[in-house]
């Protein structure tokens, strides 16, 4: 087994006990995260799982978390980076949540060309793992073990759209949300597990540009803009920043944000031009 197989094996495993450890952990701690977030009791104990798991690992040498100020050296070999429960405010009312995970072959904080593969769960009615490897993209339900249920997923077509912090957003975005919701349907459920897994299953486009507050987006890009936007081209589809691929942009900090977009070619395209940072 080599190193990107153990992780997935590791998250595989420790999935269910994440799941089942929300149960009695919904409630707010007194702690916030590096980017100023409050944290769950929920999000503390994945992390730590999670981490205890990971770092054991021959192979992995570093290990940073959207949870943790630091990077952990734990030996040689490559870079995992996660959000252990991203979408987490989502869980004291019993929505959408996941755990996203970036392998980077590389010392991070490092662009998302290094990224060699990039996976999440997604606790939804079912638990399902979505996995980009190799260039391609593959579903599994994670019950008692690691059942495959779709392959080469393509990220194509134009059925829905989702966009966060509509608070914010300029003039130039509320124009462009405006003809995108002429089009297609609607579905924004304030987890980006969960929102961009519909968009990359039925087609569509998905974003969380910049907003009044958020100059830079929302997005931690090492741990939740790279991962999946290497899932969405893994699977034929485009990320952007508003200038370049998500993959792209320079990281020189751990907790940088990023305006995001991904999605369908021609619908990525339209809306990239809005989410520059001099929108306004
Ligand atoms: O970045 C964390 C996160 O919870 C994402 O999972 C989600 O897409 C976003 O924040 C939700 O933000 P908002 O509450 O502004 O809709």
């Amino acid at each position: 087994m080599d190193a990107v197989d153990h992780v997935l094996e590791e998250v595989r495993q420790a999935a269910p006990e994440i799941r089942k450890g929300m149960e009695e952990r919904r409630g707010y701690t007194e702690e916030e995260n590096s980017s100023g977030e409050k944290q769950l009791e929920a999000d503390i104990y994945a992390n730590k799982l999670l981490k205890d798991r990971i770092t054991s690992i021959d192979g992995v040498g570093e290990y940073a978390s959207e949870e943790e100020d630091e990077i952990t050296d734990c030996g040689e070999g490559l870079s995992v980076a996660l959000d252990p429960l991203d979408g987490s405010s989502n869980i004291p009312t019993n929505n959408m949540v996941g755990t996203i995970v970036g392998i980077y072959d590389g010392s991070l904080p490092c662009r998302g060309e290094n990224l060699l593969a990039a996976f999440y769960v997604l606790y939804g009615p079912l638990t399902t793992m979505t996995v980009a490897r190799d260039g391609s993209v593959t579903e599994y339900v994670l019950d008692d073990g690691m059942r495959k249920t779709r392959e080469e997923i393509r990220l194509e077509g134009e059925k829905l759209y989702g966009f966060g912090g509509n608070l914010g957003w300029s003039e130039k975005f509320r124009q462009i949300e405006d003809d995108v919701s002429r089009k297609l349907k609607l579905r924004y459920g304030g987890s980006l597990v969960g929102d961009f897994n519909q968009v990359l299953l039925e087609g569509g486009v998905f974003g969380y540009p910049p907003k009044e507050g958020y100059e830079n987006g929302k997005y931690r890009i090492m741990f939740e803009g790279n991962p999946m936007a290497f899932i969405a081209e893994a699977a034929g589809g485009v990320s952007s920043n508003g200038q370049k691929t998500v993959l792209e942009v320079e990281v020189d900090d751990l907790h940088q944000r990023v305006p995001f977009v991904v999605g369908e070619h021609d619908l990525v395209d339209r809306v990239e031009k809005a989410i520059q940072r001099d929108t306004n």
